[in-house]
């Protein structure tokens, strides 16, 4: 009998260390899978000051920070939570707040 017992309570220490298991998330790219997938509406175009857009991930906190523009502009296509935040708390830098 307490055998029974104890592998239902091994079975069951399997099966939620499977459920809990850690599991691989795609880091955030545009348009990417997953929950931090980075999410631009498709119906907009990307200003003249995006391109080349490889240049624009790196330096847009120079050009803000600099205050060429102000975050409020980018809000305007841009929703905080799925176009900035995902990728942000990812790479520890500060979250936009509207
Ligand atoms: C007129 C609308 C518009 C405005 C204003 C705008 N964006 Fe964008 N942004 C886009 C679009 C559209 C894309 C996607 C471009 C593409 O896929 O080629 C994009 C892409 C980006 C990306 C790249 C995302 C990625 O993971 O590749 C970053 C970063 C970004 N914008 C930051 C900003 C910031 C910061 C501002 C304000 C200074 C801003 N944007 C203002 C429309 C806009
Ligand atoms: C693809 C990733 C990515 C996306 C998307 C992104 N950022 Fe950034 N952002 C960064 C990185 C990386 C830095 C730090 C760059 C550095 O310190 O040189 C940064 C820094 C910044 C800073 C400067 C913060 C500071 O403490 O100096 C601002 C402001 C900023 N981003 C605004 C935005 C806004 C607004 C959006 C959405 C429209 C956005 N970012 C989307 C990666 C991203």
């Amino acid at each position: 009998m307490r055998k029974v017992a104890l592998s239902l309570v091994a079975v069951g220490i399997l099966l939620l260390v499977a459920a809990w298991y850690p599991h691989y998330v795609e880091k955030p790219v545009k348009d990417g899978k997953g929950p931090l997938s980075v999410y631009v509406d498709p119906s907009l175009s990307a200003p003249e000051y995006h391109s080349p857009l490889d240049w624009w991930e790196l330096h847009h906190a120079d050009i803000l920070n600099r205050g060429d523009l102000t975050q409020s502009d980018c809000l305007q296509c841009h929703d905080p939570e799925r176009s900035c935040n995902h990728c942000h708390r990812y790479v520890g830098v500060a979250e936009i707040t509207p």
